[in-house]
């Protein structure tokens, strides 16, 4: 794999994906702080306070060469931040990536993850060189399932009761790509 750096906006159709801004907090906290989009997220919703401490974190986040290095682009429609697309080196020894989004509710249902996580599946395989991307979500996520699907990802694997989550055993589905998966 190659050492990757976000160095400018990705463009897409419709969307723009750029690193965040201390500008981005109230956009950022619109969706970390909704119940309904953190149902399925690793933490509870955010105060602002915790959210201009992550988007001063996701700023200065840009490079992908090892093993934990992440970006965290804003996805922007017509100059307004409506979500976001996360992506991780999970092993540089075996190229392989982690992908995850999130949108905020009034931009669900319009294709707009799909863009920009088909952009960024093209960084990393095209750019990043990597041989495989995955998706970990838990499978009561419908649209996250969904999403993975539309992108051509394959249910991989289903853990029963893998994880402690928001006060219950839950299980998690991953989905995976293969480099030539994508490009097919
Ligand atoms: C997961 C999530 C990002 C999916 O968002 P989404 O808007 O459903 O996904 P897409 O951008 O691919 O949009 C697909 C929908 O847009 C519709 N659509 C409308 N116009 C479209 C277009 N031009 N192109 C493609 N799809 C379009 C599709 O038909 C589909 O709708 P449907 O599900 O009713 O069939 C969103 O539900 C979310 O933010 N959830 C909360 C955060 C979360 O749980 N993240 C994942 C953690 S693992």
């Amino acid at each position: 794999m190659n050492r990757w750096e976000f160095d400018g906006p990705l463009h897409t159709e419709r969307l723009e994906l750029r690193l965040m801004t201390p500008d981005d907090v109230a956009a950022v906290h619109s969706w970390m702080s909704d119940p309904d989009v953190v149902r399925y997220q690793l933490y509870e919703p955010r105060s602002l306070e915790v959210v201009t401490e992550k988007v001063a974190e996701y700023g200065q986040a840009r490079v992908l060469a090892d093993k934990g290095d992440y970006v965290q682009p804003a996805i922007v429609l017509d100059g307004e931040v409506i979500g976001a697309v996360y992506f991780t080196i999970a092993s540089a020894d075996d190229e392989t990536g982690e992908i995850g989004w999130v949108l905020r509710r009034e931009h669900w249902g319009r294709g707009y993850a799909r863009e920009a996580a088909a952009r960024m599946l093209d960084v990393a395989f095209d750019e990043v060189g990597l041989h495989r991307v995955y998706a970990e979500l838990d499978p009561r996520n419908e649209a996250s399932v969904a999403l993975c699907r539309r992108l051509g990802m394959r249910h991989e694997a289903h853990f029963v009761e893998h994880m402690w989550f928001k006060g219950e055993w839950a299980d998690t589905g991953i989905y995976g790509i293969l480099a030539r998966e994508w490009r097919a």
